[in-house]
């Protein structure tokens, strides 16, 4: 949301996207596309959650010894340039035609984590974040005053992910 207020042209082109395709199935991959958006940029567990080697592994022949505890640096690989034109942007039209998925399929963007220990609740929660995305993403405004570039997007990290100071906006429906 806070992305959205400080991008209105972005909001603006999501609200047009849905408007032209309402009653279509294509109406939602205006949400999903900024749900994965927002994933890449914030990932509501920036390390996943601790993992541990069962056994010696080596990947890339780079040794990763048993019972290490990793932590997956999601964060970090949704911002790698390398990967990503532009990191720092949200730009939501960089998943428009992208085959690319939060599922644990594309290991650029495993803001569930991959395999085994993927998490469990990801349909629930993909369903709550795009009708939570086409609800009320769109008649907000920022408080008062507020101009797109104060917005704080100073982030706090520990296990979850969280905006260090609140959004405050206005509905204004
Ligand atoms: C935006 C919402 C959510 C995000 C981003 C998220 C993310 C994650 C991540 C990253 C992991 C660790 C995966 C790994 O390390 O490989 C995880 C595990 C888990 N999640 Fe979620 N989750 C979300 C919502 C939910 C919901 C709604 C539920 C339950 C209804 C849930 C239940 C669990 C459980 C039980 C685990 C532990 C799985 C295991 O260790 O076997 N999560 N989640």
């Amino acid at each position: 949301m806070t992305e959205l207020l400080r991008n209105p042209e972005k909001l603006a082109k999501a609200r047009t996207e849905l408007e032209e395709v309402v009653g279509k199935n294509e109406h939602f991959e205006a949400a999903v596309a900024i749900v994965k958006e927002t994933f890449r940029l914030h990932p509501a567990a920036p390390f996943l959650v601790p993992h541990k080697a069962d056994t010696d592994v080596e990947i890339d022949s780079f040794v990763v010894p048993k019972n290490a505890q990793i932590l997956v640096n999601v964060w970090a690989t949704g911002r790698d340039s390398n990967v990503w034109l532009d990191p720092g942007s949200f730009m939501q039209e960089r998943f428009s035609d992208s085959e690319n998925d939060f599922r644990g399929r594309d290991f650029e963007l495993i803001p569930f984590g991959a395999g085994r220990g993927i998490c469990p609740g990801l349909p629930l929660a993909y369903r709550v974040c795009i009708l939570w995305s086409i609800l009320h993403s769109f008649n907000w405004r920022l408080e008062n005053g507020m101009k797109r570039k104060d917005v704080d997007m100073t982030e706090k990290f520990g296990l979850t992910l969280q905006k260090a100071i609140p959004l405050r906006a206005i509905p204004t429906v």
